[in-house]
């Protein structure tokens, strides 16, 4: 059995390593989380905006029948998206989502930080939103480390994560700093850079080194920093070999031949509200 490696926030045991859904047509989010499961997955993450959290219901249904999991098994993120921050568009849809899912979700986060409406009301309704059982935790998602800390001054229940963009060519001192001093975690989303590592020559060589793939060098590299990832791909073959990294170890040195190449750069998806800005790592 494979060695499933967790990080416990707030008493929920969260596998670091999930599978993400982004730009999965609704035939291929179901074909894939099925199989996904199948492989040995235990944590999926969705969102309202991917418009496919009908089809990852579907998937994570065919895989119950199929024997290979139970509900209990899966930890189940999904994201109320940023047109429903108010009050009542944000508890519409969060019952939406788990409708559409067919399952309760273990987490919702709030997918981008916006400067309106009050955070006041938002980040109250989320709470709302797990106190009518809509959801089992609550978290964040693209909060810089000052945001992520005033959402949780502001929320009763603690933020289990701040799902954000990581991977070898980014810097995050100061939200990995920020998470563990708020007890919290960090979710690394486009954790592959969006397939970028592939052809990494130093990722590669470390790999070489371990029989291992660039690929699964880099996955290492997250949950090794009890960073929790979320790789997507649309193929059986690579989700079997993003989840075959539980069997080697990367020393420090290897460790921090990775941090070492991240640069100013290396942002992928920049979607941040003008009223924020990202951390300055580099000064
Ligand atoms: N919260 C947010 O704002 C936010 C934003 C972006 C993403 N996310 C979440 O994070 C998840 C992952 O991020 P992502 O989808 O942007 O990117 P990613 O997982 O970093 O990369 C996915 C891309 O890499 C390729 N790939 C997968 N495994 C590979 C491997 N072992 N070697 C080489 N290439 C590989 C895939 O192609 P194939 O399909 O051809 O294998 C796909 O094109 C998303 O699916 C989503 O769930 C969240």
């Amino acid at each position: 059995m494979t060695d499933q490696l967790a990080i416990t926030v707030d008493g929920h045991a969260i596998p670091l390593l999930g599978f993400g859904t982004w730009n999965l047509t609704p035939e291929d989010a179901r074909r894939m989380v099925a199989e996904a499961l199948r492989i040995g997955y235990r944590h999926i993450d969705t969102a309202w905006i991917y418009h496919n959290e009908a089809a990852v219901g579907d998937g994570i249904r065919d895989a119950i029948a199929a024997g290979h999991v139970t509900r209990d098994d899966i930890w189940l993120t999904t994201k109320i998206w940023v047109a429903h921050f108010d009050r009542e568009g944000l508890l519409k849809q969060a019952r939406e989502s788990a409708a559409s899912l067919g399952f309760t979700p273990d987490l919702l986060l709030l997918h981008w930080p916006k400067a309106e409406p009050a955070w006041e009301e938002t980040l109250g309704a989320l709470n709302e939103a797990k106190d009518l059982g809509l959801t089992r935790t609550i978290g964040l998602s693209n909060f810089p480390a000052a945001e992520f800390r005033r959402a949780q001054s502001l929320s009763k229940a603690k933020l289990v994560t701040n799902q954000v963009e990581y991977h070898p060519y980014l810097k995050l001192t100061k939200l990995l700093e920020t998470a563990r001093d708020l007890g919290s975690s960090i979710t690394a989303w486009s954790p592959l850079a969006q397939g970028k590592i592939a052809d990494d020559a130093t990722l590669n060589a470390i790999g070489r080194a371990h029989g291992k793939t660039a690929g699964q060098v880099t996955l290492r590299w997250l949950i090794q920093q009890n960073v929790i990832a979320i790789p997507r791909t649309a193929k059986v073959s690579r989700a079997e070999e993003n989840f075959d990294v539980f069997d080697f170890r990367l020393s420090s040195e290897e460790m921090d031949r990775i941090h070492a190449l991240a640069s100013p750069d290396g942002r992928l998806g920049d979607w941040l509200d003008k009223a924020f800005n990202w951390d300055e790592e580099w000064r």
